[in-house]
């Protein structure tokens, strides 16, 4: 498939990211209608239950590396570019052989199963094209769905170093700090993905966008590292990255961009019988991270024995992530590198 044109090359990580913007080349293609929206998970069970944000966690106040947010991004972005088998994940307590080859290029097999309008399979390798730093706010501390196109449109037309304009194979992501509100953000969603309008922005460019929950509903959106209230008893997982903000953005940001790149437009792979409401591969496995899992089970995950830490795949360098099965549509079924009966 074809090969995204622009570089490779990681910047340093900056510190007090406030919306990052990134560029990923990918090759797939076109129109729609529709919003999809990734919820938060657990799913918040049932009615008796309030479906409100919850806002006052006591891991809420966790904030340690702010700084250190774009780089595990930008980490987990380069494991899926790397092709080919990737290193050797640490010691586990769990069966260490069956999950050698738990890594972020294997989950994203899943991904390539699917095809574009021109019959050809998702390509490969993703590559992050070029990212932008809006440290001053620039849309102010508040977003709303439409507002987002308006961060994008500054982010492309921006007088110096602007995002490259791909509407063919780019994919762009916003990731939003912290403490930016945004629009259905705890409440309904976790992160979105959709396409920008060309009379905002110019162009239909597909996009996604992800928040980081740690101050406002890490319970809710950066599960299981961080637990809901109303679940007592409930202990939290330590996050693999030191960060549940970030280590629960991590596996939105892999179920966005699996949407993204198998249905940029909102037009292609959906399943179910209302397509202003569709159900995407991501959203098909939601919640399930491993073997067995289903219902309020994650199923079958990698703790490692060195620091506690739960995860279900492994990127460069060995960081390790915990993303989301994606449904496999060879198999029928929801899948992941770290399946035990593979
Ligand atoms: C391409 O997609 C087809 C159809 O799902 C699948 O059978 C094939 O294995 C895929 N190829 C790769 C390299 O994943």
């Amino acid at each position: 498939m074809l090969s995204p044109k622009s570089t490779a090359t990681l910047p340093p990580p900056s510190t007090a990211a406030l919306l990052l913007f990134l560029t990923l080349a990918l090759t797939l293609t076109l129109l729609a209608h529709t919003i999809h929206a990734a919820t938060p998970w657990p799913h918040h069970q049932t009615q008796t239950h309030n479906n409100k944000p919850t806002t006052d966690l006591e891991f809420g106040s966790s904030k340690k590396f702010e700084g250190s947010s774009e780089f595990v991004h930008l980490n987990f972005l380069s494991s899926i570019s790397a092709p080919g088998p990737g290193p050797t994940p640490p010691t586990t307590t769990t069966t260490t052989t069956t999950h050698r080859q738990s890594t972020v290029s294997a989950w994203w097999r899943t991904v390539r199963l699917y095809t574009d309008q021109t019959n050809q399979n998702i390509s490969e390798t993703l590559i992050l094209g070029q990212e932008k730093n809006d440290r001053f706010y620039s849309h102010g501390k508040s977003l709303t769905r439409l507002s987002i196109q308006d961060v994008i449109k500054s982010a492309v037309t921006s007088r110096t170093k602007p995002l490259p304009i791909n509407p063919k194979s780019g994919l762009y992501l916003l990731l939003t700090s912290a403490d930016v509100a945004v629009q259905d953000f705890c409440g309904q969603v976790c992160g979105f993905h959709y396409f920008t309008f060309p009379s905002i922005v110019g162009y239909t460019l597909p996009y996604a966008w992800v928040g980081n929950s740690a101050t406002q509903c890490p319970g809710s959106c950066a599960y299981p590292f961080a637990v809901p209230t109303y679940i007592p008893g409930l202990k939290p997982k330590r996050a693999p990255n030191g960060d549940i903000g970030v280590d629960g953005m991590v596996s939105v940001i892999g179920h966005e961009i699996a949407e993204l790149a198998t249905n940029p437009l909102v037009n292609a792979w959906y399943a179910g019988q209302d397509p202003s409401f569709p159900t995407e591969i991501a959203d098909l496995c939601e919640g399930i991270y491993g073997t067995g899992g289903g219902g309020s089970y994650m199923g079958q995950l990698m703790e490692d024995g060195r620091d506690g830490a739960t995860y279900n795949v492994v990127g460069n360098g060995g960081r390790r992530f915990l993303v989301q099965w994606l449904w496999n549509p060879v198999l029928s079924y929801c899948f992941g590198p770290n399946a035990l009966d593979q």
